[in-house]
């Protein structure tokens, strides 16, 4: 199949699921479901699934359970949906910090968002902190930058890697289908 055609590359994938991973605000949950619709896959959202099955926002479950509760929710879910083929996952920014969790990635295609810093803090100066408590109520640029330092390493170990600036989420996901099919096809 010509490496230009869509449905060329869904056959390449063989139903091999998609993780999209990154920072708070890289956009992951706003082009997963475009990527999923380019590659006529399920689209997942883990955050949003955590919440839907424990009915309590993540920043309940941090204030309540701790952090190492959800963590352990994190993990357990991203078990029970790799046992599904052909999915676009948008993964929580702290996925990588297990590393259990690669084990479960690595079944997939990993692909790191990595946005740009301005970008990222612009969009969660304005982001809602219900999903965020790492950073709800604190200095967001210095918190970010904390929490980069300590993870750029281990996002730089995703299978590919998509650099993002302030592009719209069609141009993005394009970008990462352009970026998909150079890894399968080279
Ligand atoms: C987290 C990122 C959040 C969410 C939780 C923890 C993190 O998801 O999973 O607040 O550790 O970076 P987003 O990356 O979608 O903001």
């Amino acid at each position: 199949m010509e490496p230009n055609s869509t449905s060329g590359l869904i056959n390449e994938l063989r139903g091999r699921s998609i993780f999209l991973i990154g920072m708070m605000g890289s956009g992951k949950t706003s082009t997963g479901p475009k990527i999923a619709e380019i590659l006529k896959y399920k689209y997942v959202d883990l955050d949003a699934l955590i919440e839907k099955l424990t009915q309590k926002t993540i920043d309940k479950i941090f204030s309540e359970e701790g952090e190492e509760y959800f963590r352990d929710l994190e993990t357990k879910c991203l078990q029970e949906i790799i046992k599904l083929p052909a999915l676009v996952v948008s993964t929580g920014g702290g996925v990588v910090l297990r590393k259990e969790n690669w084990g479960v990635l690595r079944q997939g295609i990993v692909i790191w968002l990595d946005i740009n810093k301005e970008v990222a803090l612009n969009r969660l100066n304005k982001s809602n902190g219900d999903i965020r408590p790492l950073i709800k109520g604190k200095n967001i640029k210095r918190i970010y930058e904390e929490v980069f330092e300590i993870r750029k390493d281990i996002y730089s170990q995703a299978d590919i890697r998509v650099e993002i600036n302030n592009e719209d989420v069609k141009s993005v996901a394009e970008k990462i289908i352009k970026h998909l099919r150079q890894e399968i096809y080279n």
